[in-house]
């Protein structure tokens, strides 16, 4: 057991409704979780290993809380003729997009699945020191193929000392096999795949894509009605494209989030309030796909939905590690405050995940992930976007830094 204080830092606990600043503390941790929070003078007796701070800022662990990072193929030839004018939908109408990444990740090996997805996870602690994320399957479509992705997701959490999440994303598009009958393979989702990846206990939640190129209301609500049966949590991506209520029927059977959210209407707004369901802003993916309607943030922080910050990572809507870029973006596209876009990618991420009572602060009894940062304000991490080689991150014994 390594017990372990942190001399000489400042917190941002992510407390309260802003940062949490706390100046002139001290932290312990045993090797799972944060033991104690006060002044040095007062730090409880032990044996610790002791860590000088040198006066650098503590922030609780970036919780990166929406990606498919495992995946084969690449789509540049997309990029180019979305770059002459090609919609994403159209693309996908004629059999590329999402399916396209399906068929390459389909031919590719669960370890070449996992060792591309480890380079990618890399980047991402190197750069924000992510030290939980959310990996959603969605690019095998049937039982086989999204368990392959399930394990190596699982692989590459274990790999690089990174807690992973996984959610089941079997609803992202209908796969060939069942081409012209999306109404059956939600019908095998339900009656065969789902409820065999629940028992092999691959997933943490069930989600879709709830969107004109992806399943309706009707189909997706019925695929919800089955995991809730099975005791599993829902989340959904969610007005991306179009506005077809998708959000709010999330937040109505109690879903933890919406993810996307650009063409939410203000009643979905409502329920998503009514139900304490987060809105998760992807702000990648709205800027790759040149997407012009922005999320209704103001309506947001009218009526006190919980906003997130993840970077979607994937290979045609969002080709980027950074959780510092979606931070930025966040701000700079939608208009958040960076004390904002910090709880989107700490408190607000953890309640995305259904995970608050874990992690997202620096509170006794949470687990100690935590970054320390060298800057002289937490805001300095959304704006300055030139690599942060100055962070040394902890997730729970494990030092974890670049
Ligand atoms: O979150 N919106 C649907 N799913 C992904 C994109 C998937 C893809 O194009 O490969 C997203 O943007
Ligand atoms: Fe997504």
């Amino acid at each position: 057991m390594a017990n372990r204080s942190f001399i000489n830092v400042k917190l941002a606990t992510m407390t309260g409704t802003g940062l949490g600043v706390v100046t002139n503390q001290a932290m312990t941790t045993d090797d799972k979780k944060i033991t104690w929070i006060g002044p040095e003078s007062e730090m409880p007796p032990g044996n610790y290993i002791e860590i000088d701070g040198k006066g650098n800022w503590v922030l609780p662990g970036f919780i990166d809380c929406h990606t498919h990072l495992v995946y084969a193929g690449n789509r540049a030839d997309e990029f180019e003729a979305r770059l002459e004018g090609k919609s994403y939908k159209q693309i996908a109408e004629e059999g590329g997009g999402i399916l396209s990444t399906v068929k390459a990740t389909r031919e590719a090996s669960e370890s070449k699945l996992s060792i591309s997805a480890s380079i990618r996870l890399i980047l991402m602690r190197r750069d924000s020191g992510v030290s939980t994320i959310d990996i959603k399957s969605g690019y095998g479509l049937d039982f086989e193929n999204e368990a392959k992705i399930l394990r190596a997701a699982a692989d590459v959490g274990e790999e690089e000392g990174v807690r992973v999440r996984r959610g089941y994303l079997a609803a992202h598009t209908c796969p060939p096999e069942f081409k012209s009958n999306p109404d059956a393979y939600i019908d095998q989702i339900i009656n065969e795949d789902l409820p065999r990846i629940v028992e092999e206990g691959l997933v943490d939640y069930v989600d879709a894509f709830c969107e004109n190129v992806g399943f309706t209301p009707e189909q997706t609500r019925r695929l919800f009605l089955a995991a809730k049966h099975l005791g599993m949590p829902i989340r959904l991506h969610a007005d991306q494209l179009s506005d077809l209520g998708g959000a709010g029927l999330v937040a109505e059977m109690g879903g933890l989030s919406a993810d996307h959210v650009e063409y939410t209407s203000p009643a979905s707004v409502a329920r998503m309030r009514e139900h304490g369901t987060v809105a998760v802003l992807l702000p990648t993916a709205f800027y790759y796909l040149q997407e012009t309607q922005k999320p209704p943030i103001a309506e947001f922080r009218r009526q006190g939905v919980p906003m997130a910050v993840a970077t979607d990572h994937n290979p045609g809507t969002s080709p980027f590690t950074s959780l510092r870029l979606a931070m930025n973006m966040a701000c700079v596209l939608f208009g958040l405050t960076p004390t904002e876009a910090l709880r989107g990618v700490t408190i607000n991420a953890a309640k995305a995940m259904g995970l608050q009572k874990e992690i997202g602060t620096l509170e006794v009894g949470k687990a100690a992930d935590f970054t320390l940062w060298d800057v002289e304000h937490p805001r300095d991490i959304v704006l300055e976007l030139a690599e942060m080689g100055q962070h040394r991150t902890f997730i729970g014994e494990k030092e974890n830094s670049p």
